[in-house]
């Protein structure tokens, strides 16, 4: 037996073959989940893990495992992976690079014939993005029973297209998986990703080790008024919603993140009805994304919210609606696990921090049933979510590195708890 290394251009490779399936003009990627592009995505990485001899399974949403064999293969396998699909003008790192980095290792254990103890597989979980059906992560979610996936049945795209059908399309075109039941049994789960922040960069350390991930809590605020004629209304006859969104926008950006340098808030969608140029809006409505690592604080934060829209609203002679479309509180891995990459890190002698995540991940449903950590590699500037994301090849390499090294520490010996 040889000692298992990374072949370090056969990932690159990897990276460029899968950033073509969805590329984007810009050099991104659009490969939103459940769309045709996913589906080429997860049939490439289902068609390399069949040419090695792995085993290829899917659960019923479609979260697809690559397994590849230990000497205990009864127990519980490590779980190493994370997501194919994009944002749709996303980068192309952002999921890919934890995923066909997971698959690396697989291939660097069967090129040098080792053997773990237990088996481990690689995972590409279902929907981790959430933008084009709400919410995100919506795999890892079901897989560790945090979502009864039946109340997704009826969700639909913003061109209309069926949840529940495009998830039996995606099943339906990987018939060469075997179904095996959701939330089947690991010891443990480890997730390459890019930190998608700028301080690792700006710190020049190689590795964070990630403790945690911050709590999120998507918000789809409805704003209604009265249409009314653009021309012949005037001012104190307008029940404008837009007005009355402005100022709660307004009021929101000028009070919640100057405040408190931890709580971040976005809205990165806004709609009027009926969204004609010369008609008063019937009805504004605009998501908020609010993050936070305290628990307490998101829920303030969530009050602020309402309170702003019942003041700016009542002003404007319009009503509000508030609606909670996702609600994933903070999560603290285990330090049993996050102990197995920083100490893998160290071996390494790869330069590192501990870091809470900004970004929600699949490994924050998977620490509810599994011991669970992460490790991050910086990209460029920060940037993600955008198609100009990019990571350096020797970060590439360093992640993968470590990865390998922990998972083979995380699948020998007893499992961390
Ligand atoms: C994940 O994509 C996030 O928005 O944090
Ligand atoms: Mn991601
Ligand atoms: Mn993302």
């Amino acid at each position: 037996m040889t000692v298992a290394t990374i072949n370090a251009g056969r990932l690159q490779r990897r990276l460029e073959d899968f950033a073509r399936i969805g590329a984007t003009a810009a050099g991104g990627v659009n490969r939103q989940a459940l769309s045709r592009e996913d589906r080429a995505a997860r049939r490439l990485l289902a068609e390399l893990a069949l040419a090695r001899g792995f085993h290829v399974f899917q659960d019923a949403m479609a979260n697809l495992f690559i397994r590849r064999e230990g000497r205990e293969d009864d127990a519980p396998p490590l779980l190493i992976g994370s997501h194919l699909d994009s944002q749709p003008t996303g980068g192309r790192y952002d999921g890919a690079l934890g995923t066909l980095s997971a698959f690396e290792i697989l291939e660097a254990l069967e090129d040098a014939g080792m053997q773990t103890e237990r088996s481990v597989e690689v995972v590409a979980w279902t929907n981790e993005e959430g933008s084009r059906f709400a919410p995100g992560v919506m795999g890892s979610m079901a897989f560790a029973g945090a979502a009864d996936p039946a109340a997704w049945r009826s969700l639909a795209d913003s061109k209309g297209a069926s949840f529940a059908d495009e998830l039996a399309e995606t099943l339906a075109a990987l018939p060469e998986a075997t179904a095996r039941a959701l939330g089947t049994p690991v010891s443990g789960y480890i997730e390459l990703h890019i930190e998608q922040g700028p301080s690792l960069e700006k710190e020049k350390l190689a590795i964070g080790v990630v403790t945690g991930v911050q709590g999120t809590r998507w918000l789809q605020v409805t704003i209604t008024g009265e249409a009314g004629h653009a021309g012949t209304t005037a001012l104190s006859y307008r029940r404008d919603p837009m007005v009355a969104a402005v100022g709660v926008l307004h009021a929101l950006q000028a009070s919640v993140m100057p405040s408190d340098i931890d709580a971040r808030l976005t809205v990165g969608r806004i709609a009027t009805v009926p969204g004609s140029v010369n008609a008063i809006p019937r009805a504004v409505t605009f998501s908020l994304d609010i993050r936070h690592p305290s628990a307490a604080r998101l829920q303030e934060i969530d009050a602020q919210v309402r309170a702003i829209c019942g003041e700016q609203c009542a002003a404007q002679g319009c009503s509000v609606e508030i609606a909670t479309a996702f609600d994933m509180p903070p999560g603290v891995f285990s330090p049993a696990m996050v102990e197995v990459v920083q100490e893998a890190a160290l071996r390494l002698s790869l330069s590192s921090k501990r870091m809470v995540s900004g970004a929600f991940h699949d490994a924050l449903f998977v620490s509810r049933v599994a011991p669970t950590a992460m490790i991050f590699v910086p990209c460029r500037d920060g940037i993600s979510h955008n198609e100009t994301e990019y990571v350096e090849p020797a970060s590439v390499e360093n992640g993968a590195r470590l990865l390998l090294e922990a998972t083979i520490a995380a699948a020998n010996g007893p499992p961390p708890v």
